[in-house]
């Protein structure tokens, strides 16, 4: 079960003992880029097991070998998964393994380096976006400034029901998100300790896109 805390309510923290070996491997310096990306990969994947808990399900008959008996499928196909570009790519083909019926959309931002403010590119998401379940998906949530626009272009699509998937989290962007997002819960992996003055999160995990794609 995620653990919610006092001081930040919007918060919900996947601490699961695979989650948190995972995500100590991720952090350590030495990973190679393919190791990196397998676990990016498979932390996306335990922690949409826990961010799908309250997934709606309904009855349906099903004939075992030896009865026929009632069992329970996920209602409707309305999930949609949209990665910031580019290192929330690296959460989506985990999740997908989970629910394969889930759609694709994709943010394209990137963080100036001077400002630290986003910069969007790109835009595209499913049109009955009114309709969908969206899950936001981003390793990091630093200032919070990516994430926020994210959301806000996911609005003004049209999307109503948001939550945001992140791996680390400093508590300078939780803090932010739910000021500008009160409504959109926020899923991390880890909670860590403060921003560092370019902006990075200590002791975090260095650049998610460079470590993921190898760009560094
Ligand atoms: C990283 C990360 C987030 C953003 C978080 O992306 O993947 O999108 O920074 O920082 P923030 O909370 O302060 O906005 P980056 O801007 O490095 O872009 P990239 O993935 O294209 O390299
Ligand atoms: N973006 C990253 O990739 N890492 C950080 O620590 C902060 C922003």
């Amino acid at each position: 079960m995620p653990v919610t805390r006092d001081d930040f309510p919007t918060l919900q923290l996947i601490d699961h003992p695979l989650v948190r070996h995972k995500l100590t491997l991720l952090r350590d310096r030495a990973t190679s880029t393919k190791h990196f990306k397998e676990l990016v990969d498979e932390i996306a994947m335990l922690m949409a097991y826990e961010a799908t808990r309250d997934l709606p399900l309904e009855a349906v008959p099903v004939d075992t070998p030896l009865e026929p008996a009632t069992g329970h499928l996920v209602r409707g196909k309305k999930l949609t998964l949209v990665p910031i570009l580019r290192a929330g790519l690296g959460m989506v083909e985990g999740i997908l393994r989970l629910i394969p019926s889930a759609r694709v959309g994709h943010i394209g931002l990137y963080r100036d380096h001077n400002t630290l403010e986003p910069v969007d590119y790109y835009f595209k998401v499913p049109g009955d976006a009114a309709e969908r379940d969206f899950l936001l998906l981003d390793p990091m949530l630093a200032t919070g400034g990516s994430a926020c626009a994210a959301v806000r272009s996911l609005q003004r699509a049209g999307a109503q029901r948001i939550r945001f998937l992140c791996l680390v989290a400093a508590p300078e962007g939780v803090r932010r998100f739910a000021a500008e997002h009160p409504d959109v819960p926020v899923l991390a992996a880890a909670l860590d300790r403060e921003l560092n003055a370019n902006g990075y999160i200590l002791p975090g995990l260095g650049d998610a896109g460079d470590r993921l794609f190898g760009t560094r």
